[in-house]
């Protein structure tokens, strides 16, 4: 069975936080975004919210053994992206190390990434949970190191979110939504932290909005 009728499949009773439609062609759009920004097997990525494993299996699958690691709270998703979606052999050889915290405390591998991705994450995170992830992401990398991630932008449609919580199922919640966040607010966090700042094309699966930020070499 290939990987998207697997998904639908898993999904068909339960929600797992993203939509069963172009689940295989989201993961490996992901996967792409990373390699057109330098990936190589060697690489270190860290997966903010990796959830089911969407990119993470295609990641796991490119990169060396123990160079992809993944954060996720909600322990159902987690163990369905590691036992159900992941074949076993991958998960043995490839050792992707994953921790539950709901922090973002990108510390906890005692790691210096070249990677971090965070799909659909900002979608959902509030402004002082973005600040954690962008100064985790200075200290926890190496320089030249990008962040590739997805979000809405802010206009009169969708307004800046003011909130202070996560917006979304989650390991706490079960109720769906999205935010949006103001470029110049980003932009602005960016420049503080000595990030450069580049809006990428949107991707073909879920039409999300991507930006690149690098630290510099
Ligand atoms: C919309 S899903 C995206 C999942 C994954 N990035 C993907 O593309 O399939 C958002 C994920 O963030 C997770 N999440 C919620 N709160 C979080 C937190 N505080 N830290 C890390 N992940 C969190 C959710 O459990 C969910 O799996």
């Amino acid at each position: 069975m290939n990987l998207q009728k697997k998904f639908e499949a898993l999904a068909q009773y339960r929600f797992y936080g993203i939509p069963a439609e172009n689940f295989e062609l989201s993961g490996c759009e992901q996967f792409m975004y990373l390699l057109r920004a330098g990936l190589n097997p060697d690489s270190r990525v860290l997966d903010i919210g990796c959830g089911v494993l969407r990119a993470g299996y295609w990641l796991i699958h490119f990169l060396n053994p123990g160079r992809y690691c993944g954060i996720e709270p909600h322990q159902e998703r987690l163990a369905l992206g590691m036992y159900k979606i992941l074949e076993p052999e991958i998960l043995q050889c490839k050792c992707p190390r994953f921790d539950g915290n709901a922090n973002f405390d990108t510390s906890v591998f005692n790691e210096r990434f070249d990677f971090f991705l965070a799909y659909s994450i900002w979608t959902h995170a509030p402004k002082k949970q973005i600040q954690v992830m962008l100064d985790n992401f200075v200290r926890d990398t190496r320089p030249g190191a990008a962040f590739l991630l997805t979000y809405q932008p802010a206009n009169w449609r969708y307004p800046d979110y003011q909130g202070d919580s996560w917006v979304g199922t989650s390991h706490e919640s079960e109720t769906a939504g999205t935010i949006a966040h103001s470029f110049r607010w980003i932009k602005e966090q960016c420049r503080e932290r000595g990030l450069r700042i580049r809006r990428l094309p949107r991707d073909r699966a879920q039409g999300h909005r991507w930006l690149e930020l690098r630290k510099f070499p």
